[in-house]
């Protein structure tokens, strides 16, 4: 079973519908708990990869909130560090990335950070083909390579292995470039690796 946890946004939405359109069974966490969305916690407990799909300035303390639900679990963060500056996005990387510091809130949960290239819209639009890649750190390689297949359902590209978590400070900061091409272009951009073997 995968989890959502703030999978009532239009990114959790758009990976719910994607991934079970693949068969995949999926549960909706929600702060406030209703039809198909079960609690954040009964997500992460039912669950044994969790997606953290909640606003960047909320993540860490939601990690420290579920860290007891999230021992052993695999946590994929797809929090991207963009805010908006006068109506401009802006990536404004910490010392440690969103996804350090989940892994530091939640210490017993397996961190994997990704799909930050993906956008919301086009996300959710699940009939939409994306012809792109998903990008990938972490530094449990089981863990990874886990989140690496579900990557690979939900685009039509490949699951790039960026390396270890601390890349997570970069990943996180590319949506902002992703952001600015699509306002130039009118477009919802996403990103494909080449040159790969
Ligand atoms: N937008 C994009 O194109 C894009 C692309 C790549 C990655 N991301 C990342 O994906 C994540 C989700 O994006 P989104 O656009 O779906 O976000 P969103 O709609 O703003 O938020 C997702 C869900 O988080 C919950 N939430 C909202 N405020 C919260 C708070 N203060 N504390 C705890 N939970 C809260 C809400 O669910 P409930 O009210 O049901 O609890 C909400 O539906 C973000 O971290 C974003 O950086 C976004």
């Amino acid at each position: 079973v995968i989890g959502i946890v703030g999978g009532s946004g239009d990114f959790g939405q758009g990976l719910a519908g994607r991934l079970r359109a693949h068969g995949e069974e999926v549960l909706i966490g929600s702060r406030t708990p209703r039809g198909e969305f079960v609690s954040n916690a009964e997500a992460c407990d039912r669950s044994d990869i969790i997606f953290f799909s909640v606003p960047p300035a909320s993540i860490e303390g939601m990690a420290r909130d579920l860290q007891f639900h999230l021992a052993g679990k695999i946590v994929v963060s797809v929090a991207t560090s963009v805010v908006f500056r006068d109506g401009r996005p802006v990536a404004e990387a910490g010392p440690l990335s969103l996804a350090e510091l989940v892994a530091r809130a939640a210490p017993d949960a397996r961190v994997v950070s990704g799909f930050h290239t993906v956008s919301a819209k086009t996300f959710a639009e699940v009939d939409r083909r994306l012809d792109e890649d998903v990008l990938l750190c972490g530094d449990d390689p089981e863990a990874k390579a886990r989140v690496s297949e579900l990557g690979e359902m939900v685009v039509e590209g490949r699951a790039v292995d960026a390396g270890p978590l601390v890349v997570s400070r970069w990943l996180e900061t590319i949506t902002a470039v992703l952001l600015n091409v699509n306002r130039r272009y009118h477009a919802h951009a996403g990103i494909r690796i080449t040159g790969l073997p």
